[in-house]
């Protein structure tokens, strides 16, 4: 702001700053569409908030920078529904469907059926009321007739809008759910400072909406999809008009929902979800099917439980109880002790399970895992199959609590646990443990990509003696592979060019690669951007480090600690020494077949996220804008996609569905 603004005109800009970001968060959390850039969505949020600061009296609850209350609440206060909020009949076959939908038929002979299907978010339902427009109020569904209020932990959900074009009373309903990537952040934090874990995302949504101070809600990245919409206690003639309006005023509505003619459609639609539930970034439990017409809703009525007009179709169960065998003890590439889980082998939706992490001592200790325990699992989407509960009344008294080694149950060595870690670890280097698995990280696909040395032949190599270290996979021979048992020629001579091509790996990879701790992918290439050379980086001080964003005085200092260690400065000589690529190369290697080419993307493309596509285009020389115009080769048309779309027919954009865009990129 270079000139002090009369009153008059703060207010203007106060109201003008509040529409552009309430417009700007929409297309953000809402129609995953954005049309500016994180900086400058900033600057607009930056602008407001010295504007509300020099005139507070502006300030009111609606404004985007008031979403994270500044004060913890005090609990939660109960609040009675106007309208009690039912649950759901379950069925988990078409015969119990076909069944449901007779039922219908027979209590409205003669009439036209459709129904809506929906996914079933395995979140929490709430009920949120608008009053003329502005957020008023949200209530957890409790036991259907009074909840819990959570107006201001639900406020904090950035695609809620805070303000609406509507007038008196509006409630909405929906389930407040986190994404698997949200819930396995929070989980990694907990693990960190040795906090129970939450089972699964629905769990942590729970815990996350009780939590008193709105900061601390507003980290957890909730979401919340939309389904229901009463407007001064009135529906619309239909579901699918219902959701329509959700739409219209701005609320989050899953772009899944379908409108289906028959009982074969949904049926369809269910059969589709089945295959393709994996592939979402949250957990669904089912598809709930509910009856279009609200007049015929209101003819069916309900029960005292649940509605006669929708039922809950659920998937298969993701969960199987079984037995653990064993339980042994893991350790890893950074000496981290890990209880793993022998399982009698079980099935859950298609895979076969038979062993399974428990993540730390204290975890073990909490949940009171024991060898011989029947145990509930879970596994649902991609998160990995974790232990939900013990069942505790099927002990039969023989079970055996792990006693926690004080050493090193591969090398004897002894064990330390940093301040406020969770984790115990072998405190030796050398420890052949974690050789294994750092040559096994190594050579991973992520990092050094060298296919074919996985688990077992590492096993050979180290077994044989021929692998003691990193770098003698470089002077491995043809003579020492082809005596391996199972190894023939070819094998050999691939695996020998295999470790020849990783020499020249981009640097970021063999930064990766040495799994140095804290430093990942997206550090690695953090790192080899800024030094541009491995022998710099391995000089580089604490602070000239904490320049790059995101690394801090922890990520530094374990930077630095790695590099000043004997062993692996022996390590990078010989590695140097072998003809590594230690350099950031000018050009990113690879053919370029984008070249020039500027693509934008809209909708939600089912193989992959949006930036995960972003990152191919442009590993393939093209780049990515964030709005269509003139210049714009290609849009990528996802799943629901938003007006992108419109404009590119109005310019006369190519557009590229999925499967196209896929075969562009060699995908496909
Ligand atoms: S309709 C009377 N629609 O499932 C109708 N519920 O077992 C009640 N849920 O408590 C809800 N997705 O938490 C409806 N698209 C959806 C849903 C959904 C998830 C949850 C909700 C409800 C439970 C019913």
């Amino acid at each position: 702001m270079d000139r002090k603004l009369s009153r008059e005109e703060a207010r203007k800009r106060i109201a003008e700053l509040r529409e552009q970001i309430a417009y700007h968060e929409k297309k953000y959390y809402v129609d995953n569409d954005p049309q500016i850039s994180d900086y400058e969505f900033d600057q607009l949020m930056a602008e407001l908030r010295r504007l509300e600061e020099a005139y507070p009296e502006f300030i009111t609850p609606d404004s985007p920078t008031q979403r994270v209350g500044e004060k913890p609440v005090e609990g939660f206060p109960t609040v009675e529904h106007r309208r009690s909020m039912l649950s759901l009949d379950n069925c988990y076959d078409v015969e119990e469907l076909k069944e449901f939908d007779e039922r219908i038929h027979k209590l409205l002979p003669g009439e036209k059926i459709e129904y809506v299907c929906e996914l079933k978010i395995d979140g929490l339902s709430i009920s949120i009321t608008y009053i003329d427009g502005r957020y008023h109020q949200a209530v957890t569904r409790g036991d259907g007739f009074r909840g819990d209020d959570v107006t201001a932990q639900v406020k904090t959900i950035r695609s809620l809008p805070l303000t609406i074009p509507a007038k008196g009373e509006v409630e909405v309903r929906g389930e407040v759910y986190l994404s698997y990537e949200a819930f396995r952040k929070i989980n990694q934090e907990r693990e960190k400072n040795g906090e129970l874990l939450f089972a699964n995302p629905r769990n942590a949504a729970a815990g996350s909406i009780r939590l008193l101070d709105p900061k601390e809600v507003a980290r957890r990245n909730l979401d919340l999809y939309l389904y229901y919409i009463f407007v001064n206690g009135e529906e619309f003639p239909s579901q699918w008009e219902n959701l329509q309006q959700l739409k219209k005023f701005g609320f989050k509505t899953n772009p899944h929902n379908r409108l289906c003619r028959s009982l074969d459609e949904v049926i369809d639609y269910y059969r589709e979800w089945t295959e393709k539930r994996d592939k979402l970034e949250y957990d669904v439990d089912g598809v709930v099917v509910k009856v279009n017409s609200t007049r015929q809703r209101e003819l069916l009525g309900s029960t005292a439980k649940s509605p006669r007009w929708a039922i809950a179709f659920k998937f298969p169960a993701r969960q199987a109880t079984t037995r653990i065998k064993d339980i042994i003890i893991q350790v890893g590439r950074t000496g981290a002790l890990t209880p793993v889980a022998i399982l009698e082998p079980v099935q859950i939706s298609g895979t076969t399970i038979s062993r399974c992490t428990l993540h730390n001592e204290e975890e073990l200790k909490r949940k009171d895992i024991r060898i011989g325990d029947f145990v509930l699992l879970e596994r649902s989407g991609d998160v990995i199959p974790h232990v939900v509960s013990v069942m505790k009344e099927r002990r039969t008294g023989q079970e055996k609590p792990v006693i926690w080694p004080k050493h090193c149950p591969v090398c004897h060595s002894a064990i330390y646990k940093e301040e406020g870690e969770a984790i115990s670890r072998c405190i030796n280097p050398s420890c052949p443990a974690r050789i294994r698995e750092s040559i096994l990280h190594f050579a991973s696909r992520r990092a050094m990509n060298i296919e074919g040395l996985g688990e077992a032949l590492v096993d050979q190599l180290l077994n044989a003696g021929l692998v003691k270290q990193i770098p003698d996979l470089y002077s491995l021979k043809y003579e020492d592979l082809i005596r391996l048992e199972r190894m023939g020629p070819k094998s050999a001579q691939n695996l020998l060019s295999q470790i020849e091509d990783s020499k020249s790996r981009e640097l970021w990879r063999l930064i990766f690669a040495l799994g140095i701790r804290h430093v990942g992918e997206k550090m690695a290439q953090a790192l080899a951007r800024k030094f541009r050379d491995l022998d710099r980086l391995a000089v580089a001080s604490e602070e000239e480090l904490m320049e790059i964003e995101d690394v801090g005085p922890k990520v530094a200092r374990s930077i630095v600690f790695f590099f000043k260690q004997p062993e692996n400065k022996k390590m990078l000589a010989r590695l140097k020494a072998a003809g590594l690529n230690f350099k950031e190369k000018e050009e990113k290697a690879g053919p370029k077949p984008l070249e020039g080419l500027t693509f934008v993307l809209t909708g939600t493309l089912s193989s992959m996220t949006r930036d995960q596509a972003k990152e191919i285009i442009e590993k393939l020389g093209g780049s990515v804008g964030s709005s269509v115009s003139r210049k714009t080769d290609y849009l990528v048309v996802g799943e629901d996609p938003g007006s992108k779309l419109d404009k590119a027919r109005e310019l006369g954009v190519k557009t590229l569905n999925e499967q196209e865009f896929l075969k562009l990129i060699g995908k496909a």
